[in-house]
């Protein structure tokens, strides 16, 4: 009986969440179609918040040339959908980028890479013009490093880059199992909290050889958040506050 409410209540939460993440993937398909042409590019990260965006975006596929996935999941998805997908390669012109987050502060900095794609959706978010960060509000911390920060690795080094990663204080996991789009290995950092906003720690991990990337985006921060709550959709800007409502 005890053990029925709970999975009752997990069930709700998880109904509850996934609503505000299609209100937000709708404000930013909204935002989106204000910014671009039947040229523009438009950069798609990945994760479940951007698989809403993605369903709501294939509605307008006409309005804009193509997409440039951060994952092959989503460039799956983004063809299955009728949008092509463009190699970004091939241009250096990304009007917008749109994309999750596991945490965001209110810089706007982020922790990113619980679904693996941190490298491809760091190297999107470099190009764009732009970058909108959607998310539901269980992802606003006042400080980042609850959620451990991803690093991608070449797979000779997961060992070395752990033993490195201890000097730092952290407790690195290995995410066993799990293959990034390039092939890499994943460890997960615990232990970080709260990470500085200096950009520091970003750097510092980057500097350990055998580290493609880290899933912290304290140098490139999201230009524009939209944050999926129970009163509506509230945007923000760096070193702004639920600045304003947009639904
Ligand atoms: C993918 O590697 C991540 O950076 C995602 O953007 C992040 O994990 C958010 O995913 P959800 O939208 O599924 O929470």
């Amino acid at each position: 009986m005890v053990l029925k409410q709970v999975i009752v209540s997990d069930c709700e939460a998880f109904l509850d969440q996934n609503r505000l993440k299609k209100l937000v993937a709708q404000a930013a398909v909204s935002y989106v179609l204000s910014k671009i042409s039947v040229h523009s590019i438009i950069g798609i990260g990945t994760g479940s918040t951007t698989d809403f965006f993605i369903d709501e975006l294939a509605n307008h596929r006409d309005k804009f040339y193509g997409a440039i996935a951060s994952s092959n999941a989503s460039a799956t998805k983004l063809a299955a959908l009728g949008i092509q997908v463009i190699d970004l390669n091939s241009t250096s012109d990304v009007e917008v980028y749109v994309d999750g987050a596991d945490e965001i502060n209110p810089l706007l900095q982020l922790i990113k890479g619980g679904g693996a794609a941190l490298t491809r959706e760091k190297i999107v978010a470099a190009v764009a013009r732009e970058f909108v960060c959607i998310a539901d509000v269980s992802k606003w911390v006042d400080e980042l490093g609850k959620f451990p920060l991803p690093i991608e690795v070449i797979p000779m080094a997961r060992s070395h880059v752990a033993r490195e990663l201890l000097k730092l204080g952290g407790d690195p996991v290995w995410r066993q199992g799990v293959t990034t789009d390039n092939g890499n290995y994943i460890i997960d950092i615990h232990g970080l909290w709260p990470i500085k906003t200096d950009g520091s720690l970003e750097t510092c991990i980057n500097q350990i050889t055998g580290v493609v990337t880290n899933g912290l985006f304290s140098h490139r921060t999201a230009d524009l958040v939209f944050l999926g709550t129970e009163e509506g959709v509230t945007t923000h800007k760096p070193d702004s506050n639920l600045d304003g409502r947009s639904s």
